[in-house]
């Protein structure tokens, strides 16, 4: 990553600093995105740009953090550091911080918001095709703790908890349930089952709303596939035809265990196949009826 735009600017990474006092740093108050661009003929394509940066500004709401850009501002930011960088495909950082000034935990209403985003390249996320996932002893934080549905770094710490507690074990991810014991989501992904021919998933409320869960309620509507979002426990998934993971990070990752029980026989399922494999056409540019999810980078026109 050669360079970053902060507050406006590109700049060498290493002109991109920061203050030890930054309230953000001390109270876990920044917001921020994660997106990916891919290669196509037409040069990189970033997805769904306009609907993370818009999360982005919801969850600054959330913290009464005023951005001072625009959307489309943020998002031709985003175009401007891949260009920049001259990668052709990988990760998109977008962060939204408190910067530098009196340190108390409410911020003061004139805390002004420094916003970077950095680029790089990034193959898979988990490091192997199917996953062996393993129920946490942590929950997923509380929706009367704080706005789950907003990307807050602080609520992190809960996802870091639940991984740390499995690095090092044969487990690639941690499921994470709910206060009432209720699945909720991966420690960075959303999850789905697949049962006689169905595709089930948490309702909102206790997850972050993915973006990447919404194209996979997308796809399976243009694949005639039924979607049923409700509240399931971690029994089900054992019992379950299928189960993968969706997630801008994990795309859609195939789980092969849970709590070392076999789900669907351990091989992927010709649903989570189905659904894999069109994403990678969508995000490609291949599926017509998805091509205003996409933003071209070179022409650096905002198709979104
Ligand atoms: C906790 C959590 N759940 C789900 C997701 C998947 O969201 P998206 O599909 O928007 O990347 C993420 C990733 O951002 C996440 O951090």
């Amino acid at each position: 990553m050669q360079f970053i735009w902060k507050n406006g600017a590109l700049m060498p990474s290493e002109n991109a600093q920061t203050h030890v006092l930054t309230h953000s740093l001390h109270y876990g108050s920044a917001v921020f995105e994660g997106l990916r661009f891919y290669e196509t003929d037409d040069g990189p394509v970033i997805f769904k740009l306009k609907e993370h940066i818009e999360r982005l500004f919801y969850s600054a709401h959330q913290l009464e953090m005023k951005i001072p850009y625009t959307v489309d501002q943020l998002c031709q930011a985003c175009i401007d550091t891949i260009s920049h960088n001259n990668i052709q495909a990988g990760y998109i950082r977008p962060l939204a911080y408190f910067g530098h000034g009196p340190l108390k935990v409410v911020p003061h209403p004139e805390l002004p918001a420094d916003v970077i985003v950095a680029v790089w390249p990034w193959g898979d996320y988990l490091g192997v095709k199917l996953v062996d996932v393993v129920t946490s002893q942590y929950i997923r934080i509380h929706p009367s703790s704080s706005v789950v549905n907003a990307k807050i770094s602080g609520h992190y710490v809960n996802s870091m908890l639940a991984g740390l507690a499995i690095r090092g074990t044969k487990y690639h991810e941690a499921l994470m349930l709910d206060a009432d014991g209720y699945v909720a989501e991966g420690s960075a992904e959303n999850i789905f089952i697949v049962k006689d021919n169905k595709i089930i998933t948490p309702p909102t409320g206790t997850i972050l709303e993915g973006i990447t869960r919404k194209t996979v309620m997308d796809m399976a509507a243009m694949c005639g596939i039924p979607v049923e979002e409700r509240k399931f426990r971690r029994e089900e998934i054992l019992t379950a035809d299928e189960a993968f993971f969706s997630g801008t990070a994990v795309e859609i990752t195939p789980i092969r265990s849970l709590d070392d029980t076999l789900i669907g026989g351990g091989q992927m399922g010709p649903i989570s196949e189905k659904i894999q494999g069109l994403y990678q056409e969508v995000v490609s540019g291949k599926v017509p009826s998805f091509h205003h999810t996409l933003t071209r980078v070179e022409s650096a026109v905002l198709t979104a």
